[in-house]
């Protein structure tokens, strides 16, 4: 592997997750439950959190475990949940939040999977989302940065599980 480019700093990512928060804040009731997707979104969900706390929410903290790409750059295509859907969300207001959204397919996944519980009203966010490589329809209500198709490591997303402890967002060159 070669040198890491440098997409955003963890100064720019800290910027960006504070106007989220406030978007965010801003829309939704100030009770809800973030729902963050394993094991990409843990860092953002962490640093989101306290940025809602900062601009006045009051959000409960769960997370969710898909399946993962493994080892590989692209996807399989087949998604699955690794144990089960949170306990007890039925009829609450949830912030479904992952890392990046590429296909479309894991967040399409997990939404459906939230809906069969019968969440109350369902928002989606995502650090990052690369729209050019979109296969199933899914709004994503807070994007943090939209990105081209270029794949990405850092701040939670990994590349073979590795790179996740990153505090910022690069490519691998
Ligand atoms: P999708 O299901 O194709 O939308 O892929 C989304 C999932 O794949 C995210 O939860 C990420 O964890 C992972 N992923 C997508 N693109 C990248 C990338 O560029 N780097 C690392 N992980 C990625
Ligand atoms: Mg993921």
């Amino acid at each position: 592997m070669g040198g890491m480019r440098v997409l955003f700093s963890a100064a720019d990512i800290a910027a960006r997750v504070e106007a989220l928060a406030a978007e965010i804040t801003s829309t939704l009731p100030a009770d809800f439950v973030m729902v963050g997707l394993l094991k990409g979104a843990a860092v953002f969900v962490a640093d989101l959190a306290r940025a809602l706390d900062r601009a006045g929410a009051r959000p409960e903290i769960e997370f969710m475990r898909l399946a993962s790409y493994g080892l590989a750059k692209e996807s399989s295509g087949a998604v699955q949940l690794l144990g089960d859907t949170p306990a007890d969300l039925a009829g609450r207001p949830v912030l479904l939040v992952d890392d990046i959204v590429n296909t479309g397919r894991s967040i399409a996944y997990a939404a459906a999977q939230l809906r069969q519980r019968r969440v109350g009203h369902l928002w989606t966010c995502a650090l990052l989302d690369k729209p050019q490589r979109r296969e199933i329809e899914v709004a994503i209500d807070f994007v943090g940065f939209r990105v081209g198709d270029v794949f990405v490591v850092g701040y939670g997303t990994d590349y073979a599980e590795k790179y996740r402890h990153l505090p910022y967002i690069g490519t691998v060159e």
